[in-house]
């Protein structure tokens, strides 16, 4: 794995706790100047370990220009990224980011905007509706979790009016699903959603009849097919003005790699983003969550670390 996007030192300033297997992590420049701004729905590549480099996104607004802040949930089935941080983590020590990256923007619209989260899925949409809020925009935020006390920022969240709708799930009450909650918006409403696959997989079933420009996801983990094996396919890499094989068992990713093409890339399982290259001709099967439906049948761009040429005729921007 590598960072890329260029590499950003910094210091683990604070830990705290959040709410259970919720912890926040601050981290703050070491020359005490500003790090790169970013938006809500930005991201940044945390690197662990040399072996070892995780997503996260950022809370907005930043505390201070100086400083970072995530929140990390310990995930026991995970690769480790977590548990690293939650166990092995010190105050003080010195750590590798990436710039800010974002693949879940908030667009520009007149309408209304209506925000699903679902358990850590609350960390970019809190931003986006902390933002929407600020500069006086209609916003809605659905937030879903077990109880009270697993439901991060429950404090600051009471506090807020109608624009607020806090459901829990495990406290005996049977709370509106998100089904209940679509049925009642119409379809000119900006939808953002994030959460658990289960509940992003719902969300895309039951917006499917939505114009695509309104409905906005983001996921934190890779389709079950993005890192299968698939067909063996040609690809030509415009700029470096080479010909590679892809085989059965290898990413494009990989290969190129291996041929010592420059590429950039992060989480190689298509949830990040950082490996998007332009697609110049041929047929793409695409495997990973970061491409809306839409961008998917136009396959202007791929996420090479998951996603293949079909047959002869990929040609790519590289
Ligand atoms: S490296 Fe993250 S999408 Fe490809």
């Amino acid at each position: 794995m590598a960072l890329s996007d260029g590499v950003i030192k910094v210091r683990l300033r604070a830990i705290e706790y959040g709410v259970p297997g919720i912890n926040l992590y601050t981290f703050e420049s070491l020359d005490g100047q500003p790090l790169p701004a970013y938006e809500p729905g930005a991201h940044v590549d945390v690197a662990m370990a040399p072996d070892v480099l995780r997503q996260y996104s950022l809370l907005w607004p930043a505390v201070h220009p100086t400083q970072y802040r995530i929140a990390v949930q310990l995930s026991e089935a995970g690769k480790g990224g977590s548990r690293k941080l939650h166990f092995e983590s010190v105050v003080g020590a010195e750590y590798a980011l990436s710039a800010p990256r974002n693949h879940f923007p908030l667009r520009p619209s007149d309408e209304a905007f209506h925000l699903f989260a679902g358990g850590i899925g609350i960390t970019p949409l809190i931003s986006m509706y902390r933002q929407l809020k600020a500069s006086g925009r209609s916003v809605t935020l659905y937030y879903w979790a077990s109880s009270p006390q697993h439901m991060l920022f429950h404090e600051q969240l009471c506090h807020e009016q109608d624009d607020v709708r806090l459901f829990h799930t495990r406290t005996g009450e049977s709370p509106p699903r998100l089904n209940d909650v679509l049925a009642t918006l119409p379809d000119e409403a900006q939808l953002y959603c994030c959460g658990p696959q289960g509940m992003v997989d719902e969300f895309d079933r039951l917006t499917q009849g939505r114009p695509e420009g309104n409905t906005h996801r983001e996921r934190f983990s890779a389709t079950t097919d993005a890192l299968q094996p698939g067909d063996s396919f040609r690809v030509t890499l415009q700029r470096s003005g080479m010909t590679l094989t892809v085989p059965a068992e290898l990413s494009l990713l990989q290969v190129c790699e291996a041929a010592g093409v420059d590429v950039a890339y992060s989480c190689e399982e298509g949830v990040c983003g950082a490996c998007e290259v332009r697609v110049l001709a041929g047929q793409v099967e695409h495997r990973d969550t970061v491409l809306t439906p839409g961008q998917r049948q136009r396959s202007e761009s791929m996420m090479i670390c998951c996603s293949r040429g079909v047959g002869e005729g990929l040609v790519l921007d590289l």
